[in-house]
């Protein structure tokens, strides 16, 4: 059965293919949780300073110093699930784990001797799958980000990434004794039919044994993650894992729409589901917002009734993002950048293989990324601002998107009554066809050009 998409055609002939797609084509293209994509990045010929990188944005008044964002990547997880294209690693062998924390280590002296007088204002620390390490392992990446980094875990906001089989007691214990306080699982279903569809096999048991740790020790936010769209997952079976996972009263809840990716485990069979994804958003979003949360995003909602989170959720989207380890990408105003990205299990070893190699000399540099204009910049801020709801002041919209007008006039775009622009109901759940669609073409041509391994 086809759904009614509610996209209207539209006649207008200037519009733009990526303009039309977005406003006809599949609600599914791309989701956009940053901007410039990773796929935009390459060699930086020559490689840039970091001391002279941030020390111009200090001084240019770019950014504050006093209020970046730190972000540790851990690349490691207990499986590979079929949807995921994050830069992880599973079941490291050799004692990866150390040979990478030591490289961590170093590059975090580097870096912070680069950045001179700074403070964080949050932290975060993702992967993969960063409860992967052992307390012991745990303890010294807080060692790396507090003393080498001079982060204060207790006094800003900290977010940690765990997953159902790694979050155990004594893990748990680590971050709160860091002053995490706020912890997101991945739980993705709460049917181990649907998780094996996902190529995520998984036991619901152990799904609630971690829910029931977490709450336990009473961290300040839980966020669950949750998939909908697997072949195998029915409307009923959807709501039931919705309040399932509402038995755990979680302050923010992240529903994604399952994507199927290139290189990844459920690649080879790929299908457009685009009808059973929608009605499945919409079934999530109405018993959500039934049942005391507010929607923020295409993906995020929020208990109506929960304390004012500490910091907004970590989105990738900061301006002034120090970003440590393989995998994390680091932004400053006018530059993004990080190691190398893959998704194929030899090439992302070998990346990490290379990251663990480096000396301080090649850490004290920036080699792989992608340069931003005055113009991307604008960009780049107005369309995180659309695609959240914060909103977009129309004056900003106008200089910086132009694209916006067509998506108004499509009812993808609605003025709220202090003037601000944001999604309206149709744009949300196309939130992943409208982001695409305001990228620049200078940087889709780059992002298309990309070759990934
Ligand atoms: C770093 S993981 C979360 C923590 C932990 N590694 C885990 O999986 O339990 C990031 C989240 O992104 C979502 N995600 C990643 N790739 C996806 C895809 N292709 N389709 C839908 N959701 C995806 C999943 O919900 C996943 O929980
Ligand atoms: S979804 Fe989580 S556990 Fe699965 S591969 Fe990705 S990061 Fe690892």
């Amino acid at each position: 059965m086809t759904i009614d998409h509610d996209s209207p055609s539209t006649t207008d002939a200037t519009l733009s293919p990526r303009l039309r797609r977005a406003i006809e084509g599949t609600p599914y293209a791309q989701y956009v949780y940053g901007y410039p994509h990773k796929t935009a990045y390459r060699a930086l010929e020559p490689p840039r300073a970091l001391d002279a990188l941030w020390t111009q944005e200090f001084e240019s008044g770019a950014l504050r110093r006093d209020a970046l964002f730190l972000y540790v990547h851990v690349p490691f997880c207990e499986m590979r699930c079929g949807f995921c294209n994050l830069f992880t690693t599973v079941r490291p062998e050799g004692s990866l784990e150390e040979r990478y924390l030591t490289a961590l280590a170093t590059q975090a002296r580097v870096v912070r001797a680069a950045l001179g007088d700074v403070s964080f204002a949050r932290l975060a620390i993702g992967g993969g799958t960063p409860t992967w390490l052992d307390p012991p392992q745990l303890e010294a990446l807080f060692a790396v980000i507090e003393r080498t980094m001079g982060a204060r875990p207790q006094q800003v906001p900290v977010s940690v990434e765990t997953s159902p089989e790694t979050a155990t007691d004594e893990r748990l214990a680590v971050l709160q004794a860091h002053g995490v306080d706020r912890v997101s699982i991945g739980v993705q279903s709460f049917f181990e039919e649907d998780t094996k569809a996902m190529g995520r096999p998984q036991k619901r048991a152990t799904v609630e044994a971690a829910l029931e740790r977490i709450r336990a020790r009473s961290f300040a936010t839980l966020n669950v993650d949750l998939i909908y769209g697997a072949a195998t997952q029915t409307a009923d079976r959807w709501l039931e894992s919705l309040s399932l996972a509402l038995r755990y009263a979680p302050e923010e809840l992240y529903l994604y729409p399952l994507y199927v990716r290139p290189l990844t485990g459920l690649a080879k069979g790929a299908r457009h589901w685009d009808d059973h994804r929608l009605s499945l958003y919409r079934i999530g979003r109405d018993f959500l917002c039934s049942n005391g949360y507010q929607q923020s995003s295409m993906r995020m909602f929020r208990r109506a009734d929960a304390p004012a989170p500490a910091a907004p959720p970590y989105a990738c989207q900061s301006d002034g993002m120090v970003g440590l380890g393989c995998g994390a990408r680091s932004y400053t105003s006018a530059l993004h950048y990080s190691e190398e990205w893959a998704v194929g299990a030899t090439s992302v070893r070998e990346i990490l293989e290379a990251y663990v190699r480096r000396d301080e000399r090649e850490f004290a540099t920036a080699r792989y990324g992608v340069a931003l204009s005055p113009d991307e910049q604008l960009r780049r801020r107005a369309i995180l601002s659309l695609l959240s709801d914060e909103g977009l002041a129309s004056r900003e919209a106008s200089l910086a998107l132009p694209e916006l007008s067509s998506l108004r006039a499509a009812a993808l775009v609605e003025q709220r009554p202090d003037g601000t622009l944001v999604l309206s109901e149709r744009g949300l759940e196309r939130a992943d066809a409208v982001g695409p669609a305001l990228f620049s073409d200078a940087m889709t041509d780059r992002m298309e050009a990309f070759s990934l391994r």
